[in-house]
């Protein structure tokens, strides 16, 4: 039975999984608890495009062998509207940076795969209730484990545990604040057995709707369509959402071009919402990824700032245990929160500029039109986008 670790990390998705790596790697012990069974973990769809900084750290922990030889390294995106095209280069702009396409689900793969063999605990089907004492010396995690009550006491608490999780619970009314916006909008993604219809990914703008091509490998393709909140996806047949991504894809200039079409073999609505919890700290309990922020999907950046949180709080508590200095760990929620409200910038920057907004009059529909021709007609305005969408380094 566990009774005590140095860490105790709950949540088992990118942010959790990393931040055990990293710790290991330290010779800092952790226990991570999950929830959800293995392989529920290991199927979940969510995102598909890892910054320099998230292939670096998933290198340094060791995690680094099927990424670097199933992985894409993109150049550029594609950006379309009003039925013309406009590659967004990223190395030439950025000095040189580019990303890297890798499933989440195989990312978390190899880290469970590397945890299970060489790393402290990690149990699924593991629900942690409470967290108790964030403001002591000894922490509490609460929690149930093959229907057994069971108490872990900790030197410091992660919360990893998304967006649902209880961890945010924790940190006192009085000192949480939290920020948000919805969208009048979700998406519908599918993936397809058929090979990618474009070299990069393509980001479309069309008066029926954002549309988003992208890859999970040369002969899987992931495809994304604004629809209306709410959406049933049983009310999109195959047919009808190859119809529309086509007519939302379409280029003035290749009338006949259509995208390669194969059996759909996932297909589900995604709400989208941005949202922020400050602080990422309370006493003894820090919060990581999506249990501190959330962005919705269009810049690519959740799995991002999740991984980018947890380097940052392994180098404190790596420092932590070198020096016996908190310098790091008490900076933590400040340093955290300049690239996280960055990306909710960005994030939210790229869904009003490339969504159809419903309550969007001409006017306004017409500078979204502007903006998105400044982004293609601008050296500076292309080098923001691409400098946000790779990622700032982590210095
Ligand atoms: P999560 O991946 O949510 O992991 C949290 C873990 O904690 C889960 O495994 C959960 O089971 C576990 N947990 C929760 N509660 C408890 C508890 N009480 N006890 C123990 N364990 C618990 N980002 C993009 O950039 N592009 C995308 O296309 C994209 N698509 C997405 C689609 C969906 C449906 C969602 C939800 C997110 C998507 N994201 C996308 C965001 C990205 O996947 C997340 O930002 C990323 O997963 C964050 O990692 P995390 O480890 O912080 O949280
Ligand atoms: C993917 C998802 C995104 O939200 C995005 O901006 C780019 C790619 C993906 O799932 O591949």
């Amino acid at each position: 039975m566990l009774r005590h670790t140095t860490v105790g990390i709950i949540g088992g998705g990118p942010a959790g999984l990393l931040l055990a790596r990293l710790l290991h790697r330290a010779g800092i012990d952790s226990v991570v608890l999950e929830s959800r069974n293995r392989a529920y973990v290991e199927q979940r769809q969510r995102a598909g495009i890892l910054e320099q900084t998230t292939v670096d750290a998933l290198r340094a922990c060791g995690a680094g062998e099927r990424m670097d030889t199933l992985g894409l390294v993109h150049d550029g995106i594609e950006l379309r509207f009003d039925g013309r095209a406009h590659r967004i280069d990223f190395p030439s702009l950025t000095g040189g940076r580019s990303v890297l396409v890798y499933a989440q689900t195989e990312v978390v793969k190899d880290l469970i795969a590397l945890q299970l063999d060489q790393g402290g605990p990690l149990l699924f089907e593991a629900e942690v209730h409470a967290v108790e004492g964030a403001d002591t010396e000894r922490p509490l995690i609460r929690y149930t484990h093959r229907g057994r009550e069971q108490t872990l006491s900790c030197d410091y608490v992660v919360g990893c545990d998304g967006s649902h999780g209880v961890a945010r619970d924790a940190l006192p009314e009085p000192v949480r604040r939290t920020y948000q916006r919805s969208y009048p909008y979700s998406w519908l993604g599918i993936l397809a057995d058929a090979p990618p219809s474009y070299p990069e990914l393509v980001y479309a703008h069309s008066p029926r709707g954002f549309a988003l091509g992208s890859m999970r490998s040369p002969t899987v393709s992931r495809l994304y369509l604004q629809v209306p909140n709410g959406t049933d996806p049983a009310d999109w047949p195959d047919e009808r959402i190859w119809g529309e991504l086509d007519a939302r894809f379409a280029l003035r200039a290749d009338p006949d071009w259509r995208l390669r079409r194969g059996a759909i073999t996932a297909k589900a609505v995604l709400p989208m919402r941005s949202h922020v919890t400050e602080p990422m700290r309370h006493g003894r309990l820090f919060l990581a990824g999506d249990a501190a922020h959330i962005v919705p999907p269009a810049g690519a950046k959740g799995l991002n700032l999740a991984a980018s949180d947890v380097i940052i709080l392994a180098r404190a508590f790596i420092q932590l245990s070198e020096t016996g200095t908190t310098e790091l760990l008490d900076a933590y929620s400040d340093t955290c929160l300049r690239r996280v409200w960055r990306a909710e910038h960005f994030s939210c920057f790229m869904t009003t500029t490339l969504h159809t907004d419903p309550g969007h009059s001409p006017f306004e529909a017409r500078l979204q039109l502007s903006q998105l021709a400044r982004i293609a007609d601008s050296r500076s305005a292309s080098a923001e986008l691409a400098e946000n969408y790779t990622g700032p380094p982590l210095g």
